[in-house]
């Protein structure tokens, strides 16, 4: 890449009309819907579901992605021409890449050689390239090369996600829940679930329910062969895991450093086939299918919206639906990647069967 003078005029103009392009992309869409989970009125515990799928790029990671680039312009690590490059396999590349093609810039996700083939196929129908390495925890370091080698930028989800998400407002997720949980009869969530792949949603709810002075908890779902939840209760930053997680964007071998711990009041750690029976078992009551996430979050909500009936509280929860379930036709759908993955959901059918009658947890 041919070396740019970032104070010229030309490449001002070009950082002003890039923040236009994306600011307008903002100014272009609606707000995603928070709708109202079907529980017996008579529970006195409302649940609601913030439906992040229905952004553009089809994931909560299309207002990461959005804070990201601005982030990067403003602070002129992005000029015209920049190749740019993310450490994602997953939701975050594809939002990224879409973008990037807005602004004309190359896009490069580097990702595990086993990452599927529907993910891939997203990030290219938006105009990505996609970098494999055969050990998923080298795609940091991968990063990092390509951006030396090419004269781009890694983009880096996992260390700016909190530090560019605008924590006090600017429609950030949070923001969006408790302006749309107004007019509800508990407008105030007596807890917000989420899970964390980066932390950054988590941080961002955090910090925004202590900046309103709301008493919101938050709690934050955690899968299997995921360091967080361990890290958090024996207060262990530097904990490291050996295997990836298999519910898509959750769950990291390292503590990232977008995760805020210390904003978090509760963790709960979810087995994967908990997780998959919850979306096989909502894709009736939503009539479509969610993603593994969103399972685990509705798991560790249908927890906590069961402790809140049994001690007879009334109040509303509310968690996130992270993206949608097409992507995951070849995994948490099909019978025979679960046989080979050894995931056995009967046990939580049963749990799901009966919160789902009675209100009584025995997950
Ligand atoms: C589908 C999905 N759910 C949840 C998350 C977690 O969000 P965060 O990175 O803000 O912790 C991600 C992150 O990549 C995701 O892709």
């Amino acid at each position: 890449m041919t070396a740019v003078d970032r104070c010229s005029d030309k490449t001002r103009a070009w950082v002003c009309e890039a923040v236009r392009v994306i600011e307008a992309d903002a100014n272009r869409s609606a707000d995603t819907h928070l709708l109202p989970f079907p529980l017996p009125a008579e529970w006195g515990v409302r649940l609601y579901l913030k439906d992040e799928s229905t952004h553009p790029t089809g994931s909560l990671k299309h207002r990461l992605a959005r804070s990201l680039f601005l982030y990067a312009l403003c602070n002129g690590w992005i000029v015209e021409g920049t190749p740019v490059i993310e450490a994602s396999s997953g939701s975050t590349a594809v939002s990224e890449a879409y973008f990037a093609r807005m602004l004309g810039l190359p896009f490069i996700a580097v990702m595990p050689r086993t990452t599927s083939p529907e993910k891939i196929a997203l990030i290219e129908r938006q105009g990505g390239r996609c970098h494999f390495v055969d050990e998923p925890t080298r795609i940091y370091a991968a990063s990092r090369d390509l951006a030396a080698e090419l004269g781009g930028h890694f983009i880096d989800q996992f260390t700016h996600a909190e530090r560019a998400t605008d924590w006090r407002g600017n429609n950030n997720i949070a923001q969006s829940i408790f302006d749309q949980m107004a007019l509800e009869p508990d407008p105030e969530p007596a807890w917000v679930v989420v899970g964390a792949g980066t932390g950054g949603t988590s941080a961002t709810i955090g910090r925004y329910t202590r900046y309103r002075r709301l008493t919101t908890r938050l709690a934050v779902v955690d899968p299997e062969n995921s360091v967080f939840f361990d890290a958090w209760r024996d207060t262990e930053p530097g904990l490291t895991g050996c295997r990836g997680s298999r519910i898509e964007g959750i769950g990291r071998p390292r503590v990232e450093p977008s995760f805020l711990g210390q904003v978090i009041d509760r963790m709960i750690k979810v087995p994967d086939a908990a997780s998959i029976a919850v979306i096989r078992r909502v894709e009736r009551v939503l009539g479509r299918r969610v993603g593994g996430s969103t399972g685990t979050n509705l798991w560790g909500a249908f927890e906590i919206v069961a402790e809140l009936k049994a001690a007879g509280t009334t109040g509303s929860v509310v968690t996130l639906l992270c993206d949608g379930g097409e992507r995951y036709s070849h995994t948490y759908y099909d019978d025979e990647w679960l046989a080979a993955q050894g995931i056995d959901t009967t046990p939580y059918h049963a749990v799901l069967d009966e919160f789902l009658a009675t209100g009584t947890w025995n997950g």
